[in-house]
């Protein structure tokens, strides 16, 4: 299917960005001020859905949805199975890179850094808080396996919610959770005429290097820049 003539006529205002969506200098709280609009929107239905993309060691990358179950200064976390495609993919290359698309808003973040699992405790933590058919579903499947067929998963899930009927769920020891920690961080808004702004922030360690003629610094490690669309 040829789909060149498909594209949305967004309908942003031409205010300045840095005016009219630019709330902090700290990408963080910015996240945080966009997270919020898009999670009290009602036409986005997972504001948490983001697109995860990792990379083998050779180069070869892949990207799959997952949840992003809480975020703060320290960095992005999500929960996952630690033996999947991705969990091996960032055994192996521990560097990822994210993507919020919330299209009602026409705003798109991109984030990128390094990626560390979170402590055994803190996984411990969110898997028992989780309803317990999720835990179950978390031990049924060996994620990114080959299984025989559906029966094979339903039979399977059936036995488990036999033997753990009266007991709690333990973790296995293959799913947890990772934080990743932003060097890099894009906020895009959709605008009319396809002037979209682009505001990218990123962590400079060294404070005392000399900032460009369109660099601006934000809070803390951050400096920003506006990008071409
Ligand atoms: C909206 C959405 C949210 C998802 N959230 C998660 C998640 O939080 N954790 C997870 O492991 N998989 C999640 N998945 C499934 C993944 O996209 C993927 O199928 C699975 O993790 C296996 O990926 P992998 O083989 O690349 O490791 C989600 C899928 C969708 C569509």
């Amino acid at each position: 299917m040829e789909l060149g003539a498909m594209r949305k006529s967004y309908r942003g205002d031409e205010e300045a960005f840095e005016e009219q969506h630019l709330v902090s200098r700290d990408p963080i709280k910015q996240f945080g001020a966009w997270f919020e609009e898009a999670a009290s929107c009602e036409a986005i239905g997972e504001a948490n859905a983001m697109c995860l993309a990792t990379c083998t060691r050779d180069a070869k990358p892949s990207a799959r949805m997952v949840l992003l179950k809480g975020f703060g200064q320290d960095g992005f976390r999500f929960f996952t199975n630690l033996e999947s495609r991705k969990g091996k993919e960032l055994d192996a290359n521990p560097v990822a890179s994210l993507v919020f698309y919330w299209e009602p808003l026409n705003r798109q973040v991109r984030i990128e850094g390094s990626v560390k699992r979170l402590p055994e405790e803190e996984s411990l933590r969110y898997f028992h808080s989780r309803p317990k058919s999720s835990q179950i579903g978390a031990v049924v499947s060996h994620q990114s396996t080959v299984i025989p067929d559906r029966e094979y998963l339903r039979k399977k899930n059936a036995e488990l919610e036999e033997h753990y009927r009266e007991a709690p769920v333990p973790k296995p020891s293959y799913w947890g959770g990772y934080i990743l920690e932003p060097e890099v961080m894009e906020f895009w808004q959709g605008q009319t005429n396809r002037l979209h702004d682009r505001i990218v922030f990123r962590r400079v360690r060294d404070g005392s290097a000399p900032l460009g003629a369109f660099t601006h610094r934000g809070e803390g490690e951050w400096v920003f820049e506006r990008l071409a669309p």
